[in-house]
């Protein structure tokens, strides 16, 4: 290959995409590509998609559209798009036929296939599609080219069975298969020795990690064998369902003195009708309970939430039953959206859809109520202390620096280079709803 060939990856959606965009990155680096934040200088520009919302696809489309003048300039660029939205027909139709331009169409599934798509492409001269219908086991271990030198991402089950009425997820990335025990730790034991401090664990359910083993394991002895892991400081994990999410493991996040004290637990919908609708498979009653557990356990531990306003029936009662919860369980911070049909998903067949403008009125109303709570939780943390990972320079401020508590809070801090991937100690001055302002404590 001739020298100096770029690659550029545009990631759209969660941290699982972020992170399978790592591993492309991981692979186009292996095959002698370098990262260029120009996409004029780009020799392979790929598009990381997400389905999960309608908004998510527009901006796919539109930055497909912006793409056409790069390969214009450049008729050797190779253009590909993967991720979740590749994964349905329709998409896929219609990249193709309208998208001349995109070179390279490929799945969730089979990421890995990426260096002999390419070769494929430059051999042949053609566009290429590989989507493949169904997993075929699990994907292997790829290189990764992580974003941050102290804090990693660390893929522990792919895919979902739970199959919630509205998500689109269980069938773009199949059902769920867990990363044997070993492989995992190997990994994180990799990257401790490699200087990362910090690894986030990630699923779209972490809880029913291991039923699908062979060995089979719980996501709690997953916890306790990567607290042993040397040099390692701190262990997140994103996301837990709450209808899986047992005694066992909420007494390990209490003991194991690695693990955050932060729980992303969505709950979607305060209303028990919306939630029985949603397929959630557990009542409000449960999970207030849990969460008071959780508060009543690890004093200090952060909750957060996930909220879908609108769904399919949802009348002013339903929202008023959610409005009650996050008024009695005072979330750390909530994720709210409106609810977005996805075709092929049961609750999109629904002929009872709420109009937009009460959907909007009632995401209006939701997040005004969580701006308030989480600032009245963020003023309570003034005059503590709290112990912050500091990860560099804040993307807004770059004389600022920027660190995260064991509860997931951002906290600011003076500059300080040496601090960089260091756990310190600061006592925080001031709070708004979504930071904290620091002071170091030496
Ligand atoms: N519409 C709106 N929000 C959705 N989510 C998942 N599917 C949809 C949908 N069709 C939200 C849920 C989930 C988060 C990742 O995205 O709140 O927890
Ligand atoms: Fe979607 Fe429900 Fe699975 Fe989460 S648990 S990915 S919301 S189907």
């Amino acid at each position: 290959m001739s020298e100096n060939k770029y690659y550029n990856i545009i990631t759209y959606g969660c941290q699982m995409n972020e992170h399978d965009s790592e591993r492309l990155a991981g692979m186009l680096e292996e095959m002698g590509y370098q990262h260029t934040d120009e996409l004029e200088k780009a020799d392979i520009i790929l598009l990381n998609t997400c389905i999960i919302r309608e908004n998510a696809e527009l901006k796919v489309f539109g930055k497909l559209g912006e793409l056409k003048r790069y390969k214009r300039e450049n008729p050797d660029l190779i253009i590909g798009i993967g991720g979740c939205m590749m994964q349905q027909d329709e998409p896929v139709d219609e990249v193709y036929k309208k998208y001349r331009h995109v070179d390279l169409i490929f799945g969730t599934h089979n990421i890995h296939h990426l260096p002999n798509l390419i070769e494929k492409i430059e051999e042949t001269k053609d566009r290429v599609v590989e989507v493949w219908d169904e997993e075929e086991g699990l994907i292997p271990d790829l290189p990764s080219q992580r974003e941050s030198e102290h804090s990693a991402w660390i893929s522990i089950i792919q895919g979902c069975d739970n199959f919630c009425t509205y998500c689109i997820v269980p069938y773009v990335r199949g059902r769920e298969r867990s990363r044997p025990v070993t492989s995992i730790v190997e990994e994180a034991a990799r990257l401790a020795a490699d200087g990362v401090k910090e690894i986030t664990l990630l699923g779209q359910n972490v809880n029913s990690y291991g039923n699908d083993l062979e060995k089979k394991s719980t996501f709690s002895r997953l916890l306790e064998e990567l607290n042993e892991v040397d040099n390692l400081k701190r262990i997140r994990f994103m996301t837990s369902h709450p209808r899986d999410f047992s005694d066992e493991l909420l007494e390990k996040i209490k003991n194991l003195d690695k693990v955050a004290n932060h729980i992303h637990l969505p709950v979607q919908s305060g209303s028990n009708k919306v939630l029985k609708e949603m397929n959630r498979g557990y009542t409000r009653e449960y999970y207030i309970d849990r969460v008071k557990n959780i508060q009543a356990e690890i004093p200090g531990a952060s909750v957060s939430t996930d909220f879908i306003v609108g769904f399919p029936g949802e009348s002013e009662e339903d929202f008023k039953k959610t409005i009650e919860l996050v008024k009695e369980l005072k979330f750390d911070m909530a994720y709210t959206f409106i609810y977005s049909p996805r075709s092929g998903t049961p609750a999109a067949r629904r002929d009872d859809k709420i109009e937009d403008k009460v959907k909007k009125e009632r995401l209006n109303r939701l997040m005004e109520l969580q701006n308030r709570i989480s600032y009245e939780k963020n003023q309570k943390l003034i005059g503590t202390t709290q112990e912050i990972l500091v990860i560099g320079p804040s993307n807004n401020d770059p004389e600022v620096y920027e660190g995260r508590t064991s509860t997931n809070k951002i906290c600011f801090i003076d500059k300080r280079e040496d601090l960089v991937g260091k756990l310190v100690e600061v006592k925080v001055k001031s709070a708004k709803s979504w930071t904290l302002e620091g002071s170091l404590i030496e």
